[in-house]
């Protein structure tokens, strides 16, 4: 689904709504995120830098007075039905939405029931965080029939922690933070520790982000996911036994790293290495950028990419070929997986001028090497979740 510019109104998403429900329902978009750098650093602790792209999932929702809720998938095309109070996980789509709205509940946001109408344009299992994008709009749509406000942090951990607990993936605070705090024009450099936050200026003029979508999805990513965390709290147990102040990965240097390797299991010492390194590679992108370096920059995201491949091990053939492909192509300063990995987008910095020669030559050559269609999404980078009014 993508809509164009006449189906992008309110009073669009109002009369998809009415195919499915009585009632006046209000808006609420929140748009994917593509991570710049900053690859499985954020549940341990580290450092982010994602963007905002101009696609949204779109909720539309009215108050019911029965304590139930009824939910439309104009994606999955499906209405499902729950009793307010008997909320439990079904290991379907709707658990992210049902998610957010129990941990509401169990934050004291009382309602009565609720008709939801979700539509999304973001790719479903794409990595570019259709998940987060559902859980922040449902939770800001919820807030308002409860007519109540709640500070942005808390918002974002609300829906981290449906996902954490409800969906059972252990993901980090990035993508709900992003989606909720991201500013048109600008990425965001997020201390996953603290929350505390720098808008940094893309100058997109002369460099684009492109983003290519391998059109695979992994059936196994949220167990890898949940695994790579463990390991990563494993490299953290064992740091800790000879170094008692690290409580993250966050708090190992490469020097210490280096030194301690060989305490370290091989596997535990490359998913270290990635996560010690990554860190590191946002900090010397976010001085790059402010520097316009942009060269340095897609460096970074070529190294970022290549440890995902060989440390993290969260890539597969058709993201390493994508990312082969544009490395290979003119005006490409940087290529890499983005998202959890195992399938989805990558995200490239090309110049302007050879964008048109870029989305051409990537997709033909995809196609011939994998026999897969891929899709293309450029944009400049927007703001955050909103209400439409
Ligand atoms: C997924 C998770 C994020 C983050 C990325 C990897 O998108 O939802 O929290 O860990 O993977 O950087």
């Amino acid at each position: 689904m993508n809509y164009s510019k006449e189906n992008n109104t309110k009073e669009y998403f109002i009369s998809e709504f009415h195919k499915h429900f009585d009632g006046t329902p209000r808006i609420f978009r929140a748009p994917a995120r593509i991570n710049l750098i900053g690859g499985h650093t954020d549940y341990n602790e580290g450092f982010v830098l994602p963007v905002l792209l101009e696609r949204y999932t779109t909720v539309a929702i009215a108050p019911r007075d029965d304590n139930e809720l009824h939910i439309w998938s104009e994606n999955m095309n499906e209405l499902l039905t729950f009793s307010m109070d008997n909320l439990k996980p079904r290991g379907i789509w709707s658990d992210y939405i049902v998610g957010v709205v129990k941990e509401l509940i169990e934050e004291n946001f009382l309602f009565s029931g609720a008709n939801v109408c979700i539509m999304s344009e973001i790719p479903i299992g794409g990595g570019l965080s259709s998940s987060a994008a559902v859980e922040v709009a449902i939770a800001n749509g919820i807030l308002s029939l409860v007519g109540d406000s709640m500070d942005k942090c808390d918002i974002a951990r609300v829906c981290q922690r449906a996902e954490n607990k409800f969906v059972g993936m252990q993901s980090g605070i990035m993508d709900q933070f992003v989606i909720i705090h991201g500013k048109e024009k600008h990425a965001l450099f997020l201390d996953c520790r603290s929350l505390e936050f720098e808008h940094i200026p893309l100058l997109t003029n002369n460099i684009r982000i492109v983003v290519c979508n391998t059109k695979i999805k992994h059936e196994l990513a949220a167990s890898a996911y949940n695994e790579r965390k463990a390991e990563c709290q494993e490299g953290v147990r064992l740091f800790k036994g000879i170094c008692p102040g690290i409580n993250a990965l966050r708090d190992v240097s490469l020097r210490r790293l280096t030194e301690l390797k060989n305490t370290l299991p091989e596997v535990i010492r490359k998913r270290c290495y990635h996560v010690v390194s990554e860190n590191e590679r946002v900090i010397k992108s976010v001085k790059a950028l402010k520097q316009n370096q942009y060269a340095v920059l897609g460096q970074l995201i070529n190294e970022s990419h290549d440890s995902l491949r060989d440390n993290y091990e969260v890539s597969c053939h058709e993201l390493n070929t994508m990312v082969d492909i544009a490395r290979s192509l003119p005006g490409v300063l940087g290529s890499r997986l983005t998202g959890g990995g195992f399938g989805g987008c990558t995200v490239n910095l090309v110049e302007s001028e050879h964008v048109d020669n870029f989305i051409r030559e990537i997709s033909s050559r995809y196609e011939e090497k994998t026999g897969l269609q891929p899709e293309i999404y450029i944009s400049e980078p927007v703001g955050g979740a909103y209400e439409l009014v």
